[in-house]
């Protein structure tokens, strides 16, 4: 059976503040590079959008770190299953990520990148659900707050479906 999903914010509306946030990242790193890193899989569709937007140079690396099964719940647990492949050190790093949740996930990466010892380090989120948060995590850029409810699409996923939709929905079941 096909889920039915309602929009909740229009590929129009994320498109006008992609460009919004991509302005105000490019002022705040004039003259340096941003080495976006990028939390797999969920925030490739949006660090892409973002990357092409913004007007300063841009080199990109992935990791890929695990909180969550197929479920739409947290099981407290956060591994890494794909480290970066370079190191960061000296490097004016934006960590960028589609959602931030319990914020479970954030706060260890952070903490674990920050021993690398980057030049700088900035967050950048696509969504952001601040009354489910668990941890405490300073977020410099963020696209939308939202309510407590399970997105998908613009690279979120529901059991991994759905994450090539344009626009940010809501499975109704
Ligand atoms: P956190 O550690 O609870 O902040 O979890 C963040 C991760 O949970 C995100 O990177 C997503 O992969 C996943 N997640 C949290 N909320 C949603 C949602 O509404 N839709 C899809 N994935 C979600
Ligand atoms: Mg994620």
């Amino acid at each position: 059976m096909r889920d039915k999903i309602s929009v909740m914010i229009s590929e129009e509306e994320v498109d006008a503040k992609v460009r919004e946030i991509a302005a105000k990242i490019s002022k705040d790193f004039a003259g340096k590079t941003v080495h976006m890193v990028c939390v797999l899989k969920g925030s490739v569709f949006f660090a892409c959008e973002l990357a092409k937007r913004i007007t300063v140079p841009v080199t990109l690396d992935f990791m890929s770190v695990s909180s969550y099964g197929d479920d739409t719940k947290s099981s407290g647990v956060v591994k890494i299953i794909k480290d970066l492949d370079e190191p960061l050190e000296g490097k004016d790093v934006l960590i960028v990520e589609d959602i931030i949740d319990s914020g479970r996930t954030l706060s260890y990466l952070i903490e674990i990148l920050k021993q690398r010892h980057p030049a700088s380090m900035h967050l950048c989120t696509l969504l952001d659900k601040p009354e489910r948060r668990v941890r405490h995590v300073d977020v410099d850029y963020t696209c939308f707050e939202i309510p407590d409810e399970f997105v998908v699409g613009y690279g979120l996923d529901y059991a991994q479906k759905y994450r090539n939709l344009p626009f940010i929905g809501v499975v109704e079941n």
